[in-house]
């Protein structure tokens, strides 16, 4: 298995598989009979990350579909990310375990709303968080994630005008570290937006030697950097990091106690890479329901039998690829949101 984001790897040694449980060894051995490569956001449950081959955040694993030679690709994640994959490699069978794992802050905005902001700002140029359908993509000019969006935002030239979609927080985050003066809509994620202030300050009071790390979806990022630049949090320890950038810091940090702002899932990915640092979650309930759906059972269902499969109308896909393929060539996989 790969970590991504970008990647440590764990190779499975044979010892390993001696211990490893029955479910495991028979995903390993259908994901082999159907050349099927199975790939894991770091958000879906620890047993579903361990036994796939990439573990990783959007971009990353965005990277690895577009590379990769096998014939099935199983994405455990949410539909967006499977449309993703299904956009750069067409000509591949696109997997998702679990038809109903959707995205609320994808949900918060569609193709005939963007065609109707865009006949607003007539000649803008749109930059669509990859949090999105394969219909927004299409009306896209470039996607980007929380890796690389910063670094899509300063691609555009100076003289355009930006819209940027659908996550408002995000967009606050990239508008502050570019200078860039964009129109962002007012999407949010359901998760994220609840990791709020209050939850920060209290935390942050209760282990004040922490260091802090905030997914810039949080709807806490604006007030971290707020308190970070008036003194209230630590500057030099406080982080807005995409969740790739989440698992390099992992990697090499030194700081006993880490708070962690974003999905919970991503402690397991954490943990697992640095035993020396204790990891937690700044809100504890910030779980997606989406993520979590994808279970053992429900990946070996999707294995057996090719569930579900994952198609984009071929003009949707064509329109969506050019935007996809500029998100992936932008952008350091390992950085974070700046
Ligand atoms: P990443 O881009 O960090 O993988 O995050 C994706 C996501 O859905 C955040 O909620
Ligand atoms: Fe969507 Fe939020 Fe879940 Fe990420 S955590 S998949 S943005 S609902």
């Amino acid at each position: 298995m790969t970590v991504l984001a970008s990647a440590v790897g764990h190779t499975t040694t044979s010892e390993d598989s001696d211990l490893m449980p029955r479910w495991q060894d028979e995903v390993r051995r259908l994901a082999i009979r159907r050349h099927a490569v199975v790939l894991a956001h770091n958000y879906v449950p620890p047993e579903v990350q361990d036994v796939a081959d990439h573990v990783g955040d959007s971009l990353a694993l965005s990277r690895v579909a577009a590379a990769s030679d096998a014939e099935v690709i199983v994405f455990c994640g949410v539909r967006f990310m499977a449309e993703t994959a299904k956009i750069l490699a067409p000509d591949k069978t696109v997997l998702l375990p679990e038809p109903e794992a959707g995205c609320s802050l994808a949900d918060t905005i569609d193709a005939d709303q963007l065609r109707a902001w865009k006949a607003e700002h007539p000649g803008a140029v749109v930059v669509a968080y990859v949090n999105t359908s394969a219909e927004v993509k299409a009306e896209s000019d470039i996607c980007c994630t929380s890796s690389n969006a910063a670094d899509v935002v300063r691609s555009v030239p100076g003289d355009r005008e930006i819209l940027f979609l659908p996550d408002q927080f995000l967009g606050a985050h990239v508008r502050r570290v570019t200078g860039r003066d964009m129109h962002v809509w007012l999407g949010e994620c359901h998760v994220h937006a609840t990791i709020s202030p209050a939850d920060l300050r209290a935390r942050v009071a209760a282990d004040p030697d922490a260091a802090i790390l905030v997914h810039p979806e949080c709807g806490c990022t604006t007030a971290a950097l707020y308190l970070a630049s008036t003194g209230d949090l630590p500057a030099d320890r406080t982080q807005v990091l995409s969740t790739g950038g989440m698992v390099e810091y992992a990697k090499t940090t030194t700081a006993p106690h880490v708070l962690v702002a974003t999905e919970t899932g991503i402690l397991h990915q954490l943990r697992s890479l640095n035993s020396s640092t204790h990891f937690e979650a700044v809100n504890p309930s910030a779980v997606c329901r989406y993520m979590k759906m994808t279970t053992p059972t429900s990946l070996l269902r999707s294995l057996r039998d090719g569930t579900t499969e994952i198609s984009v109308a071929p003009d949707v896909a064509r329109r969506a690829a050019t935007a996809v393929r500029r998100m992936i060539e932008i952008g350091s996989p390992s950085r974070g949101g700046e």
